[in-house]
């Protein structure tokens, strides 16, 4: 962990206040960021290689509308074998370079009634059925033991979003994502489960990293891509291929969306009490 921090200190420079994830098929809006400074995964010491099609793997720091952003092309998942501290590593490196907020993006299953692909969703509240939990073990160095989770993504942020949505008329949904373990899609009984439990998108991404930038007190904008419909209320089968092509549909207004919305959070205090 010190050794990525250090190696990502020396590069990034001056060093990023908001940290990106870029979920899959969301990966373009990286192409936006001014006087980039991009490096593949495999050259950061600590750092795995992210192993599915459609994430390029990299970090790339640089200038989004006058914010200085770090975006993480492609990300580490649980389901490919990964312990959940390596998941956790790139917000903990990223945060003790000095950022103090997460706007974190993924594709998801869509359940609930209404729901369409390509639709917009802000997460307002997660359910955590991965199995798993990144903060198991020793407590991290600034990072709390029991974290408050009662509102892990940022009510000001989430005003944020919806109003600039509003202003640049992008259709923007809210709802809970349920994270699971994947890698297989979940059969209909499982999304009709799921809808029980109050989910309306579902996904295998993001908890991870957003229980760990709670712990350090970062504050949170979740964005979830509605690529499908969920199993059993898809009249087709579920393919990666789907969820990469609903992403090339909204990479134009989800650019938009983050590129105005980035000046405004970055104007708040970033970093709250966690
Ligand atoms: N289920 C789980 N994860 C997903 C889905 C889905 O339907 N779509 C994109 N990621």
């Amino acid at each position: 962990m010190h050794e990525t921090t250090a190696y990502l200190r020396e590069r990034f420079t001056p060093a990023p206040g908001v940290i990106l994830i870029l979920g899959s098929g969301l990966g373009g809006m990286a192409d936006e960021i001014v006087d980039p400074v991009a490096i593949p995964y495999e050259q950061v010491p600590g750092f795995p290689r992210s192993t599915v099609v459609g994430h390029a793997g990299r970090l790339v720091a640089g200038i989004v509308n006058g914010v200085e952003v770090v975006a993480m092309q492609g990300r580490f998942h649980l389901y490919e074998g990964w312990d959940p501290s390596v998941v956790a590593l790139p917000i903990r490196a990223l945060a003790a370079l000095g950022a103090g907020a997460l706007v974190v993006s993924n594709a998801a299953g869509g359940l609930r009634p209404g729901f369409q692909a390509g639709d917009l969703m802000l997460i307002s509240d997660h359910l955590n059925l991965m199995g798993k939990n990144p903060l198991v073990g020793p407590v991290a160095v600034g990072e709390e033991r029991f974290p408050d989770m009662t509102a892990p993504y940022d009510a000001e942020f989430r005003k944020i979003a919806a109003d600039v949505a509003q202003e640049e008329q992008i259709p923007l949904q809210e709802g809970v994502y349920a994270a699971v373990l994947g890698p297989s899609y979940e059969t209909p009984a499982e999304i009709r489960m799921l809808r029980l439990l109050g989910a309306d998108a579902v996904g295998m991404s993001t908890v991870p990293e957003v229980i760990v930038a709670r712990a350090l007190g970062l504050r949170v904008l979740g964005i979830s891509l509605i690529s499908n419909l969920a199993a059993g209320i898809s009249p087709v089968p579920l393919s990666h291929a789907e969820v990469m092509e609903a992403g090339a549909r909204v990479q134009e207004p989800f650019g938009r969306l983050i590129r105005k919305l980035l000046p405004r959070i970055a104007s708040t205090n970033l970093a709250s009490e966690a």
